[in-house]
């Protein structure tokens, strides 16, 4: 049976496993996939056993996508716009990386929860990996503005910066932030620490849509701020179930119905 697995650290509560297992069973695909815990510092070590002992792809997850994108000998240009890798394969002795994080989150919010993108005002919130993994594809849907906002703003700027020939992005520092957004992203990793996000007052409220790329607890404290200004709120368990299904198409070449497992998801 064709192996995968997804690496992280932590990775014991990584919902990819049954996420794979539910696409197996519907596309009638044979294969195992599992859990793999890297220590820090031997991500090469653990993903280079797993691909010699016969594995044929890994996702990986926190906190090792730039050691992954560092480890694929053969990247795409997302990937290598990205800077990260969430996507490994075994190809011929040498390993291909992806990165399906950002066509997750978009397919997510345009085609699940029916957020439109093209000529909206799209806030980003974080300038750290998980940001910059986004950025390249929300540009690709021409919002009429892109404003990628931090704390240390100066990563916010360094971030927008790089993708500048791509579309109209901007950098900011959270307190410059005035409300004039539509929709409203937040990809840091403020509440995984248990802190606020001080977001200005006035960017969350009615008729915007607010989006966390995190689900869960981690994504309440968020969530919860926005439903209390007014806003639409959205948490990214269907981001990871898309990403999660390009990644199975990329192995596989099926493209697994994603509604039935975030539906079994939520339910579980
Ligand atoms: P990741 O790869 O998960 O993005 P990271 O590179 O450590 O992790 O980035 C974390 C992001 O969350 C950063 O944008 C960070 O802001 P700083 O660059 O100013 O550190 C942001 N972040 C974390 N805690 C935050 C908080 N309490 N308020 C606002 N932003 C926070």
């Amino acid at each position: 049976m064709d192996r995968y697995a997804v690496i992280g650290n932590p990775v014991a509560h990584s919902r990819s496993p049954d996420i794979h297992a539910l696409f197996a069973r519907e596309t009638g695909e044979s294969l195992a996939y599992e859990r793999l815990l890297a220590p820090p510092g031997e991500f090469d070590r653990v993903a280079l056993a797993f691909f010699t002992g016969g594995g044929r792809g890994a996702n990986v997850t926190l906190p090792f996508k730039v050691d992954a994108w560092r480890l694929a000998t053969d990247r795409t240009p997302r990937a290598e716009l990205a800077g990260a890798v969430n996507w490994l394969a075994a190809r011929d002795g040498r390993i291909a990386g992806d990165n399906t994080d950002g066509a997750g989150l978009v397919t997510d919010l345009t085609a699940n929860l029916g957020i439109a993108l093209a000529g909206r005002r799209i806030l980003l919130v974080g300038a750290g990996g998980a940001s910059r993994g986004v950025v390249a594809p929300l540009l690709a849907e021409r919002p009429e503005r892109l404003v990628i906002a931090n704390r240390t703003k100066s990563r916010a700027v360094e971030l927008a910066d790089r993708f500048a020939s791509l579309g109209p992005v901007a950098g900011a520092g959270l307190d410059e932030l005035a409300g004039d957004f539509d929709v409203v992203v937040n990809a840091t990793s403020s509440s995984t620490h248990g802190e606020r996000l001080a977001l200005p007052a006035g960017v969350l409220g009615a008729g915007v849509a607010a989006y966390d790329m995190a689900y869960g607890p981690a994504a309440a404290a968020f969530l919860d701020e926005a439903r209390a200004a007014g806003a639409r709120a959205e948490d990214g368990l269907g981001m990871l179930v898309e990403q999660a299904a390009e990644s199975f198409r990329l192995w596989r070449g099926k493209r697994p119905r994603t509604a039935p497992v975030i539906a079994a998801l939520r339910g579980a």
